[in-house]
């Protein structure tokens, strides 16, 4: 379906989970972290319900995030029921692989088009003071069951930080130079935790440059599918993969935005950064019937907003600011 100002809504993210294995210091503090109870969660069925009318109103693509998606019991299962939906033509699913291995070969079997794994470091040191958890080994291993298995559609999600993995950002890049996956760097956003923490982003274009200096040429790449989400990708000579570029502050790509999110709590969200939205939760359990559920469904996206407003400081009237957290939106 087109919003209201004609993009072509085709992608739905949606979060089965807040829970995390790991406590990012730019999205999760230490401790303290208010886990949503589970009566409160929307269940694999209301899922499959809402993914469902997804479908009818032209949504074609879905991806499973968290929290840490591979936390929630029988998720390979919910991937499998949402590929056998009609006009869903991909499911795909972001982790921070720390269980990736263990789950791989019921992910592989469910049907699963694609995978997304955060690494932004292969430093032990650093990768336990980044995410205050000792798992590197773990998501290492998650990656290369990957890379054996030539599983086919690899994304890795790497947010550079000033003073932390600036070091290693040429050893990140060349994943992609040695295996045939996307590795993308992401600015860092001012959301939850983002906000006030010590951390620093590196911007995209300094990224660019370090990128062009040492590999050649960064020749970009024309995507042909209108399913790709905000990144602009870039081939290099000699590179098996590509390098990708995710700069929401730079380049607002609110004009192209193709998506929706669904909440963990079922909170249908139309927009990264403002509060606007549907409560589907309450909608699915007060006994809403199907057309009612997708009418309202429907109004919702039409209406989904503009644009974000991380930099202007303008204040939206119509929609609060984004009062979530990264881990209950799962990016
Ligand atoms: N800014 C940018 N990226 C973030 N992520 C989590 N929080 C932020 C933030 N504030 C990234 C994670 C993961 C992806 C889903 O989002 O590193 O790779
Ligand atoms: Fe967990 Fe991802 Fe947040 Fe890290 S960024 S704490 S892996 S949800």
């Amino acid at each position: 379906m087109t919003d209201q100002f004609g993009r072509e809504i085709n992608y739905a993210r949606i979060s089965v989970t807040d829970r995390c294995n790991l406590r990012c210091r730019y999205c999760m503090p230490e401790c303290g972290v208010k886990k949503i109870p589970h009566a409160q969660i929307l269940t694999l069925e209301e899922i499959l319900r809402v993914a469902e009318i997804f479908s009818r109103l032209g949504i074609k693509k879905i991806r499973i995030t968290g929290g840490e998606p591979l936390l929630r019991k029988n998720l390979p299962t919910l991937i499998e029921k949402i590929k056998n939906i009609s006009g869903i033509e991909q499911v795909t699913l972001t982790t921070n692989g720390v269980l990736l291995k263990n789950f791989y070969n019921e992910l592989a079997a469910a049907g699963l088009d694609g995978i997304n794994l955060s690494l932004d470091t292969f430093d032990e040191k650093i990768f336990s003071n980044l995410t205050r958890r000792k798992f590197l080994s773990k998501v290492l291993g998650g990656l290369q069951t990957l890379l054996d298995e030539n599983f086919k559609n690899i994304k890795i999600n790497c947010v550079p930080l000033r003073g932390v993995n600036e070091e290693e950002i040429l050893e990140l890049a060349a994943l992609a130079k040695n295996n045939f996956v996307k590795v993308r760097f992401i600015e860092l956003m001012p959301i939850g935790c983002a906000k006030n923490s010590e951390l620093k982003g590196i911007p995209a274009a300094e990224i660019f440059s370090l990128l062009k200096n040492n590999f050649g040429e960064l020749i970009p790449v024309r995507e042909k599918n209108s399913l790709q989400g905000p990144a602009q990708y870039f081939s290099v000579k000699n590179f098996k993969g590509q390098i990708g570029f995710i700069d929401a502050l730079e380049h607002k790509f609110c004009a192209n935005c193709n998506r929706v999110r669904l909440t963990a709590e079922g909170f249908l969200k139309t927009c990264l950064s403002l509060d606007a939205g549907l409560d589907i939760r309450n909608l699915l359990r007060s006994g809403v019937s199907g057309n009612e559920l997708s009418e309202k469904i429907r109004e919702t996206i039409y209406r989904k907003p503009r644009e974000h407003q991380w930099q202007s400081g303008i204040r939206n009237w119509e929609f609060g600011i984004n009062r979530r957290q990264m881990y209950q939106i799962g990016g």
